[in-house]
């Protein structure tokens, strides 16, 4: 691993990761699987994952079958269990699931575990048959510095080092896990790298309000909610008069509304050092909109897919709306597809103002939504989409107008599976989510839940709605009380 030390010098840790991701892909290749079972998850880093190994497998020859799921479930499992693939490949997921998988795959030669989310690692003892790549192994922070797509790009790099030309696809999945922070950490760091390295990334500093590739100018700065620009956001007339103000023309040339990269660089100048002065009498840093961009050199300047931020939000449309294989085909470079990205992105909007109007028309309603002094809950039910009830808790966590910080509990039935789906989220970053959703559900016997600091999940048997409802109130307001004391 001579060229790895080359480059950063590489903590133990991480020598010791990429070690086991090796070793886990020179065993994949000499087991020769004539077809694989591919499994992962339904969001942009699920879907990142899976297009890598779908181009590792399409390299080497090797059929497969590939599904996308919210979760891991023993009917998922049992399908597996009786198909023609030799091996099974977990992406994204699994990490969780590992005593299940132990038991119903026992049968197959091998089953790879590509993952980055937390494990119980006391009593971590694995059949000969299972190989679990996990950064948390090694100590390693799997919410920052490795996503799914970032275990599965080791893995393939290992099987074939001309698999480098996919990282870039790992590093759109890492921005889709929320891992991008003004530049990347650890592992991804390195990733980001070699997708320079293969001339399919760029890295240049640019202005991190969303949209710069796709949005025209004043919608951008209308819609921006992170950063809040005083004055602009909400309200399109005063974007248009802050433009006309820096003495931005609204429109190019041939009459197009101007996007941020048609702006010349002394415009954008301007804008940056207009927005900065707006700021700055805010709580937030000014400096914040401006930070690395990353674009895809494969895509057109024009394409909205060119930005990697808005890839990444691309593929999470497609998974939360059911349209996963047009995410995979469009990062393996389907032009077809390609052309359908836009209506996806369009149905993915119409279907955030749907639940949006929703939840406006029924926040008083007590049916749906409960108000404590430190928490909301919104209980969907059936009327919110079970893979968008995590957005729709990220988005009014940062859309709610206050200054309170709230924690947001979001409900939703998965009725075929008789399961409600609840995602937690805060309006601001002071509590650790993932202990708050551990109590609530252990103390009901709950055990599929999970997350991290900043965001957590859990699927609840529907029978315990009520149950889980109550208890979640009761430790919702314990936080406040024990912040408090804090
Ligand atoms: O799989 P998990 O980490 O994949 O979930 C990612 C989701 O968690 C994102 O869609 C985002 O909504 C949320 N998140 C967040 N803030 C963070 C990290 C994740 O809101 N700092
Ligand atoms: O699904 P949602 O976006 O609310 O999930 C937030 C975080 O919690 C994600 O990182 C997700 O992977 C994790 N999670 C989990 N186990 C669950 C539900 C969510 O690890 N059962
Ligand atoms: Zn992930």
């Amino acid at each position: 691993m001579n060229f790895l030390n080359a480059m950063v010098n590489l903590s133990n840790n991480f020598e010791t990761f990429l070690k086991d991701a090796e070793n886990a892909a020179l065993t994949f290749k000499s087991l020769k699987p004539h077809r694989v079972r591919l499994v992962s998850h339904l969001d942009a880093d699920g879907i990142s994952s899976s297009a890598i190994l779908v181009k590792m497998l399409n390299k080497e020859g090797i059929l497969y079958n590939l599904s996308i799921v919210q979760k891991i479930n023993t009917t998922l499992l049992n399908v597996v269990k009786k198909d023609s693939s030799e091996v099974v490949i977990f992406s994204d997921l699994g990490s969780g699931n590992l005593e299940e998988i132990k038991e119903t795959l026992k049968d197959k030669k091998a089953v790879f575990i590509l993952d980055h989310h937390e494990i119980e690692l006391d009593n971590l003892e694995l059949p000969s048959n299972i190989f679990l790549v996990n950064p948390h192994k090694q100590g390693i922070d799997g919410n920052s510095e490795i996503s799914g797509s970032g275990v599965s790009y080791w893995f393939s790099y290992f099987v074939n080092d001309s698999n480098k030309e996919l990282a870039y696809l790992a590093i759109i999945g890492a921005i889709g896990d929320i891992q991008e922070n003004n530049g990347f950490i650890g592992l991804n760091e390195i990733i980001k790298q070699h997708a320079i390295q293969s001339g399919k990334l760029i890295e240049k500093p640019g202005l991190k309000i969303y949209g710069s590739h796709s949005r025209p100018l004043h919608k951008l700065l209308e819609y921006s909610t992170d950063p809040y620009i005083p004055g602009v956001s909400g309200s399109e007339s005063n974007a248009i008069q802050f433009l006309k103000r820096l003495n931005i023309p609204l429109q190019n040339k041939d009459g197009s509304w101007k996007k941020f990269v048609d702006l010349s660089e002394d415009e954008k100048k301007r804008l940056i050092s207009g927005l900065v002065m707006l700021l700055a009498n805010t709580r937030d840093d000014p400096e914040q909109i401006i930070g690395p961009v990353y674009e895809i050199t494969e895509e057109p300047l024009s394409s909205q897919l060119r930005d990697a931020r808005e890839f990444a939000t691309f593929l999470n449309a497609c998974g939360r709306l059911g349209k996963a294989s047009i995410g995979i085909a469009v990062c393996l470079n389907n032009e077809r597809l390609k052309k359908r990205s836009n209506q996806v992105l369009l149905d993915y909007k119409k279907e955030i103002i749907r639940m949006m109007r929703w939840f406006r028309a029924n926040q008083d309603n007590p049916e749906y939504v409960i108000r404590g002094n430190n928490y909301l809950i919104v209980n969907g039910k059936e009327n919110i989409r079970h893979t968008m009830i995590g957005t729709f808790a990220s988005i009014l966590s940062k859309s709610l107008n206050t200054e309170d910080d709230l924690m947001i509990l979001t409900l939703a039935q998965i009725p075929e599976e008789n399961l409600i789906k609840a995602s937690l989220r805060s309006t601001k970053e002071n509590s650790n989510l993932k202990e708050i959703i551990q109590q609530i559900s252990e103390r009901l016997g709950i055990n599929e839940f999970g997350g991290h600091k900043n965001a957590a999940g859990a699927f609840v048997p529907i029978e315990k709605e009520e149950q889980f409802l109550e208890h979640a109130q009761r430790v919702l307001s314990l936080m406040a009380i024990e912040e408090k004391i804090d």
